[in-house]
């Protein structure tokens, strides 16, 4: 990507602090927990446990790393071969399939989060080919818009993998939504019926080498919108969450067996904050290239997001107001395209 140019820079107080994270005796023990899904392999088998675990997880760091998840590990290295195939063709090659302001799939190389660019370039497709969004952010213009993926000629098998990959990362998202449903006292099935027509994709993020690791990050400090992420990490490290009781950054440590879960706004809010969705970024480094692949997992645009009304009461009123899934998504969409004169669309800014 070349020099690092104003645009990358991070304003002081956002700066990644590498010390801080990687000597021990400034920060105290504490650890991203790591779950065992092995027995949901018997379907009869007692979730109750498990649910115990996510719903520990979920309260006090929203993010966790699961092993035994299902996903095949002969399709993950494929994946992880075609992506890194991919990234490394030209870049004009990889320009074909740009992503516009309309159509949100595809490559892009111009990321921002919170305005300031992200060192990294992307591959994003949906996992259903077209997905329903609405066609403008207007809350009073009902129109709807088809958006379609983009496939490279390169290489030749990409398409088909990536499509095996979604199918496959989908299974295990369902599975983590119905551990949620079952860990807030509520029907396995509760949340299911928000993704009937779900407008999730799967990320291909490539982070190469940075020249000034200490002034930019690979994603600034945000938090995810959906509803959850599976995340799918290599051995390099660099992703980083803010603990939830003191803001504290912590790294999630590399697993090659595992995926990273991670609480997205929209369960923040259906849950009324008893679950949360954790602030977290990723840190560069000057000799590595790393990738990573989130799935992140979003409901219908016809979605209204609002607190689950079998979790509040008197004592527990609301703490948001209602918003639509579609208009939110197409906000988000046009902001992280190019940098804006405001701050993008956040949860808070529903806050009751
Ligand atoms: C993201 C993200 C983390 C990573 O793409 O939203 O947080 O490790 N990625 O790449
Ligand atoms: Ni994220």
């Amino acid at each position: 990507m070349g020099d690092l140019g104003e645009a990358f820079i991070q304003a002081p107080e956002h700066r990644p602090n590498t010390h801080l994270i990687n000597s021990g005796d400034l920060i105290s023990p504490d650890e991203i927990p790591t779950i065992d899904l092995s027995s949901l392999i018997d379907p009869d088998h007692d979730k109750t446990a498990i649910a115990k675990e996510i719903a520990d997880a979920c309260k006090r760091w929203g993010f966790f790393q699961v092993v035994n998840h299902g996903l095949p590990a002969d399709l993950r290295r494929r994946v992880d071969e075609t992506m890194a195939e991919f990234f490394n063709l030209t870049t004009e090659e990889k320009r074909k399939v740009k992503r516009d302001e309309v159509n949100p799939m595809g490559y892009h190389d111009e990321e921002h989060t919170k305005n300031v660019r992200d060192w990294k370039e992307i591959f994003d497709f949906f996992l259903q080919d077209s997905t329903i969004a609405p066609a403008t952010t207007e809350p009073e213009d009902t129109d709807l818009r088809k958006l379609t993926n983009q496939w490279p000629q390169n290489p030749s098998q990409f398409r088909e993998i990536c499509q095996e990959y979604a199918r496959e990362v989908e299974k295990l998202a369902f599975r983590l939504l119905e551990l949620i449903s079952i860990s807030l006292g509520l029907p396995g099935d509760r949340l299911a019926g928000f993704f009937n027509d779900q407008t999730s994709f799967v990320r291909f993020n490539h982070y190469p080498p940075c020249p000034n690791p200490d002034l930019a990050l690979g994603v600034g400090r945000h938090k995810d919108a959906g509803a959850i992420t599976v995340l799918a990490q290599d051995s390099v490290g660099g992703l980083q969450v803010s603990r939830r009781s003191d803001g504290q950054w912590f790294p999630v440590t590399p697993n090659p067996d595992a995926l990273i879960i991670n609480i997205g706004n929209c369960i923040q809010v259906w849950t009324n904050d008893k679950y949360w969705s954790a602030e977290h970024r990723v840190v560069v480094n000057s000799s590595k290239e790393r990738f990573s692949i989130p799935f992140f997992f979003f409901p219908s645009h016809e979605v209204n997001i609002e607190p689950l009304e079998e979790l509040i009461s008197e004592d527990n009123p609301p703490c948001y107001k209602m918003y639509n899934w579609g208009k939110f998504f197409v906000s988000r969409n046009r902001s992280d395209y190019k940098k804006l004169e405001v701050e993008n669309i956040q949860i808070d800014h529903f806050k009751a």
